[in-house]
């Protein structure tokens, strides 16, 4: 075999997605202490955006700075080399979060035993289903007091409309915790509350009738998991490694990642089902990883802190080839070659400079304003890569300028903050007032600070009910269409692509103007197959 395809066949890139406190960071930490990248506990936790600073935007920023560590975690376990991509789990979470899911391969949904399925789960886990993004759930926090694990997998079902294959099933919970059956491979693994920094040493017991289980767990629990696991045989279907890459099932494992239960066994069946890095759809041709010419692109812009020198860090997903250091490259939308003598590979919370990079690996790109969001970077193909698409914003205000003699720096300094993804611009059709858009309420505090400091320009913002943003499919030149752009002209804008956006006011509107127009396509998201 090839080094390239050698290389491909390691390689597993996803990230982890949670409600923020359901145990992403110590879940992170402890698949971090198995690949031997750290030594300790803690050492991510202390990268965390501290909790309770969400109204505090300046600490934000300034630990935004060395979340640029934890961005990415690469580290090697059983030969295989994993890449973590971190997508922010805090209450603000911006436009980078969802960005951030266009570059895994796959994607660990944590949830809170005891608290179930919550909010910003939904919003993470709709955009992975709308990929088909194979997904493994992690029921974390058994050492807890949990809800019921059928309530949880009907939760799964419900709100996250997933379809649960039980992998491992609890036995018993909080201060009864017992331990966890893994269901196809007959073992009960024992739960121990030991050390939570070393690596677990736990017992087994192979075959849920041998008579050491009721001595282990009691004639009770015995009991309840002979019953469940007939439940869980006739209810749920068999996993099959096809169904579940193909997005249409999705494995429950349970654990405690405080405790490091069960993580083990999260990694061990992650390294074993979950996809290497798959072809990508380009505008022109699906590109192959094992492809020889090198291409890439990038998801994520990172800004300097520091004011006085732009240069920003570009994300770069390596599609096919094998990037090589010093080497030029074409860089598609600016049609010129561009190389980079520093570009920086990330291992647990390091960095450092790397020579060659294969297909699933992210590395950071030093740039001085060549980049901006779903740019590619190829061997000289001209290719535009698909599916790093602009999700409706949920906030948007109408952004002001507080002093005409700096109009230039202010359009230059949104121009650029958009290529960065820190939030999107709606241009009214009607009049051209400009909209800005961001997912969480805190990027407009980002922007307006960074405008003023990064570009001298100040701004004021005023509120606009908007709901959602839709994107309309213009292709489809229906009376319905001509009627729709008529009528609601007043709420239509043009995006950063000059794509058509609907702005709708209300849900109500939204689902009344869709019933009007029937024929109208609109579309949560900027990238769309044209009917
Ligand atoms: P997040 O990144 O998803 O926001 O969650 P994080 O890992 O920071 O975990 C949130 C809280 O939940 C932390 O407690 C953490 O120790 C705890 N936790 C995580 N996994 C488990 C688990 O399996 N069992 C139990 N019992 N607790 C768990 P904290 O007190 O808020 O923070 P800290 O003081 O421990 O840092």
């Amino acid at each position: 075999m090839e080094v390239l395809e050698k290389e491909i066949l390691k390689r597993r890139t996803f990230g982890i997605i949670s409600h923020p406190d359901a145990g992403k960071t110590t879940l992170t930490e402890k698949l971090l202490l198995f690949g031997g990248a750290i030594h300790q506990a803690g050492a991510v936790k202390s990268n965390k955006i501290r909790k309770g600073a969400t109204s505090d935007f300046m600490e934000i920023e300034r630990q935004r700075g060395i979340s640029v560590a934890t961005s990415v975690l690469a580290f090697h376990y059983n030969e295989k080399k994993i890449n973590i991509l971190d997508t922010p789990g805090h209450k603000d979470f911006a436009e980078d979060t969802y960005r951030t899911l266009t570059a895994v391969d796959s994607v660990i949904v944590v949830i809170d035993g005891a608290k179930g399925v919550e909010e910003q789960t939904k919003k993470l886990v709709e955009v992975c289903r709308m990929r088909s993004i194979p997904m493994i759930v992690f029921i974390n926090k058994m050492d807890r007091n949990a809800l019921d694990s059928f309530d949880l997998f009907d939760q799964l079902e419900e709100h996250l409309k997933l379809h649960p294959v039980p992998i491992t099933f609890p036995i018993g919970d909080g201060l009864d915790f017992k331990g966890i059956y893994h269901i196809s491979n007959d073992t009960i693994m024992l739960f121990s509350s030991d050390d939570k920094q070393h690596l677990p040493t736990y017992e087994l017991i192979e075959h849920l009738d041998s008579p050491q289980v009721i001595a282990a767990i009691g004639a009770q629990h015995s009991k309840d998991l002979h019953e469940h696991t007939e439940v869980v045989k006739e209810l749920y279907p068999m996993f099959e490694i096809s169904k579940y890459l193909s997005g249409e099932i999705h494995p429950i494992m349970f654990g405690s990642a405080l405790k490091n239960f069960g993580v083990k066994e999260l990694l061990d069946t992650l390294i074993e089902i979950a996809p290497h890095p798959k072809p990508q759809h380009s505008e022109n041709r699906e590109v192959q990883p094992t492809e020889k010419n090198f291409s890439g692109f990038v998801f994520k812009i990172h800004a300097n802190m520091d004011p006085k020198h732009r240069d920003r860090l570009a994300f770069l997903k390596i599609v096919s080839g094998t990037f090589r250091r010093n080497t030029p490259y074409h860089h598609v939308r600016l049609n010129k070659k561009l190389k980079f003598s520093s570009p920086n590979a990330f291992f647990a919370e390091k960095r450092k400079i790397v020579e060659t990079s294969y297909p699933g690996d992210i590395i950071g790109l030093h740039d001085t304003g060549n980049f901006k969001i779903g740019d590619s970077l190829t061997d000289g193909e001209k290719l535009v890569f698909k599916g790093i698409p602009s999700f409706s914003p949920e906030h948007f205000r109408y952004i002001i300028n507080q002093n005409p003699l700096k109009t230039k720096q202010l359009n230059k300094g949104i121009d650029q903050l958009m290529d960065e993804g820190v939030a999107q611009l709606f241009t009214l059709q009607i009049n051209g007032r400009q909209i800005i858009g961001t997912v969480g309420i805190l990027q407009f505090e980002v922007i307006q600070y960074r405008l003023l400091h990064e570009y001298g320009a100040e701004c004021s913002y005023e509120m606009l009910p908007v709901y959602k943003a839709c994107w309309i499919d213009q292709n489809s030149q229906s009376e319905d269409l001509m009627a729709f752009l008529k009528l609601k002209q007043k709420f239509l804008a043009f995006d950063k692509n000059n794509q058509l956006v609907f702005l709708a006011d209300s849900k109500f509107t939204l689902s009344h103007t869709q019933q009007k127009f029937p024929k109208v396509k609109f579309h949560f998201q900027s990238e769309f197959d044209a009917d």
